[in-house]
């Protein structure tokens, strides 16, 4: 018996409607404010993700799924969305069309991380980039479409923190105060830190180990060495946050896992689904088209874990939708009723009526048994009367009456019934 690969999961017919309902809710939302959907391949030229990503972060140096094709040339698969889409906006020339380009993505990711609940392998992100915009109106736009989302699936105990990690500008200055402060605690640091500090020691403020943490807490802080513009921009997203009544806390220690951001960062939280808290993340980042060989394009984002989302709707008792079910079963007493009812299901799926007919050659009872378990609301009856009759017997599963209905009312009968309790 081959097993499912470590650190991924199979969508089960019993939950996947429930995934089409993020899914439906992302892809409404985004369209509330005219994003267009944008697919690009699963993998790419492993150099888009160094370049792209950033050759300190964890996802390029420990966990991408990295391979030489037949060709020998080394490909990956996407560890996360904003490379591929700010290569394909390049590439297609979009910085030359309509601006801001507003683009959404439902995809799946790669990451070789430690697997556990709400941290997998493989995993699937709704996100949003918005290019040509660089004034905090489009960061503000982009967080309100992220709350906006969040809030239409239902979700309340989430919070949204914020904060800005400057320009290059800035970070230069903070970067010396980031090295004068960990530089005496350098020997009390775990090797990745000590390999941050001198390539980015922004990213020791990220770090997960418990010593490094305890350092980390009392290093100074981004906000302090923003430049004017920087501060600026900040104080109007902020202020914008304010008058949309969307509620937030600036968290100075936010400095997210990927390189290519600048001002405006964020993340919405939760502590309903344990450890992996971050349900979805994003901020501006300006400086990344120009990394990637182009003229430099204003860029803001954010991505979305549909795992965490899930497991944070169930944990949090959120009503979602049920399970789809066919409207009608057709069940057929003999032989030749059966044959009409296989005729009749079909008439029903060109008149848009989802409904099913026994493909197992099941007694009557058993077809019964069958319709009741999958929840058709209604049961049509077709034997030897109802043939001669030409209409069926049809059986309301939800409140047990039953109609004789003309064959070729039955369309007309379901539609006019089923939303009725
Ligand atoms: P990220 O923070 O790396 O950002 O990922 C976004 C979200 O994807 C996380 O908040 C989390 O919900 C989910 N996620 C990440 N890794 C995993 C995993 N191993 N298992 C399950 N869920 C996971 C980005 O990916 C950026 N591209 C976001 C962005 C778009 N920034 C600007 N534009």
């Amino acid at each position: 018996m081959i097993h499912i690969p470590k650190g991924t999961k199979d969508v089960l017919p019993s939950r996947s409607h429930l995934w089409q309902f993020i899914e439906r809710t992302a892809r409404e939302t985004a369209e509330l404010f005219a994003f267009k959907e944008i697919r690009t391949p699963v993998f790419e030229h492993t150099e888009l993700f160094q370049r792209g990503v950033g050759d300190t972060t964890d996802i390029v140096t420990k966990e991408m799924y990295t391979f030489l094709d037949k060709g020998g040339r080394s490909v990956t698969l996407r560890p996360e969305g904003t490379a591929g889409v700010a290569r394909s906006f390049i590439e297609n020339g979009m910085a030359g069309g309509v601006l801001p380009a507003k683009l959404y993505y439902l995809i799946s990711a790669f990451r070789y991380e430690r697997p556990q609940a709400g941290r997998l392998r493989e995993f699937h992100q709704f996100g949003v980039e918005l290019y040509g915009a660089a004034g905090p109106q489009a960061d503000a736009e982009t967080i309100l479409l992220a709350d906006l989302f969040l809030r239409r699936l239902g979700l309340k105990q989430i919070k949204l923190e914020l904060n800005s990690i400057g320009c290059r500008q800035c970070r230069t200055a903070y970067n010396e105060a980031l090295r004068d402060y960990f530089r005496p605690h350098l020997e009390e640091m775990c090797a990745d830190c000590r390999a941050r500090f001198e390539k980015n020691p922004m990213r020791m403020l990220d770090c997960k180990e418990e010593g490094c943490r305890r350092i980390t807490a009392g290093a100074p802080r981004i906000l302090d060495y923003l430049c004017a513009d920087c501060r600026a921009h900040f104080e109007e997203v902020r202020s914008l946050l304010d008058a949309a009544g969307v509620a937030y806390e600036v968290n100075p220690s936010i400095v997210r896992g990927l390189d290519y951001y600048s001002r405006t960062v964020f993340e919405f939280t939760t502590s309903a689904a344990g450890a992996q808290g971050t349900v979805c993340g994003g901020g501006r980042y300006d400086s990344l088209l120009e990394q990637m060989g182009e003229r430099a394009v204003p860029a803001v984002g954010f991505a979305a874990g549909l795992e965490r989302l899930l497991m944070v709707l169930e944990a949090e008792g959120v009503p979602m939708p049920e399970e789809n079910r066919a409207d009608c079963y057709l069940l057929g007493m003999d032989e030749v009723s059966r044959r009409q009812c296989f005729l009749l299901a079909a008439s029903l799926r060109r008149a848009g009526i989802p409904c099913e007919v026994d493909l197992m050659d099941r007694s009557v009872k058993s077809q019964f048994k069958y319709a009741d378990k999958t929840g058709a609301r209604f049961v049509a009856v077709v034997g030897e009367s109802e043939l001669s009759a030409g209409a069926a017997e049809v059986k309301d599963m939800r409140t047990s009456s039953s109609e004789r209905v003309a064959f070729e009312q039955l369309a007309q009968y379901i539609f006019a019934h089923k939303n009725k309790n």
